[in-house]
């Protein structure tokens, strides 16, 4: 009994000290520390001032939805129901706000493969695909370059 018992206790041992040795270079990305604090990237102000101050932001690639160059922060949030964005940009009121329409294609409707009067719903999240701006340095380098640089 007492030997099983050794021999249980050196089997255990052994393969403590293998899993010791597989993990020996693996270290966490916290660290030891848990209790530390995370590094959250800092909160940035999105940038612009109301609509109808700023020159549009230039496209750097085929189809990309054009960055939006204006301040949003004071806008609704956009609901099922409502959406504060088409106020301007929508063909009805966009001559009187002085806003660029939506694009063509917002009109297409994948359900019934049709181009229709009414905005697409595919669409209706507008923030999904045009994003506003922040003065932040990339969190990840890159080296993109955009056409209209090249
Ligand atoms: C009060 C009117 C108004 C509202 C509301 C508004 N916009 Fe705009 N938007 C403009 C005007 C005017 C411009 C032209 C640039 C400027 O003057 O800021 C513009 C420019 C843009 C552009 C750039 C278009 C291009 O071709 O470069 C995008 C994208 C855009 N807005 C998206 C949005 C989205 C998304 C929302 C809702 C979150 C929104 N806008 C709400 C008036 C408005
Ligand atoms: C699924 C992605 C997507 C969504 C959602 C979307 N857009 Fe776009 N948008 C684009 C792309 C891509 C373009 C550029 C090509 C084009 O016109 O289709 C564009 C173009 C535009 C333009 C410039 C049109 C021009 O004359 O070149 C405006 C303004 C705009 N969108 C506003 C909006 C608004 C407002 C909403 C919400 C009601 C919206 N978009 C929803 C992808 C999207």
């Amino acid at each position: 009994m007492k030997r099983s018992v050794t021999i249980a206790a050196a089997l255990t041992t052994a393969l403590l000290l293998g899993c010791a040795q597989q993990f020996a270079g693996i270290k966490s990305m916290r660290g030891d520390d848990v209790a530390a604090a995370d590094h959250a990237a800092p909160v940035h102000e999105y940038q612009g001032a109301k609509p109808g101050l700023q020159q549009k932001i230039v496209r750097t690639f085929e189809g990309q939805p054009p960055l939006i160059p204006h301040a949003v922060t004071n806008f609704d949030e956009i609901t099922l129901e409502e959406n504060q964005c088409m106020s301007c940009h929508s063909r009805e009121k966009s001559k009187e706000k002085n806003a660029p329409v939506v694009g063509d294609s917002h009109f297409f409707n994948p359900a019934t493969n049709k181009v229709e009067i009414k905005l697409s719903m595919a669409r209706h999240n507008c923030t999904q695909c045009h994003v506003p701006q922040v003065d932040a340095p990339p969190l990840v380098g890159n080296q993109f370059v955009g056409y209209q640089k090249q």
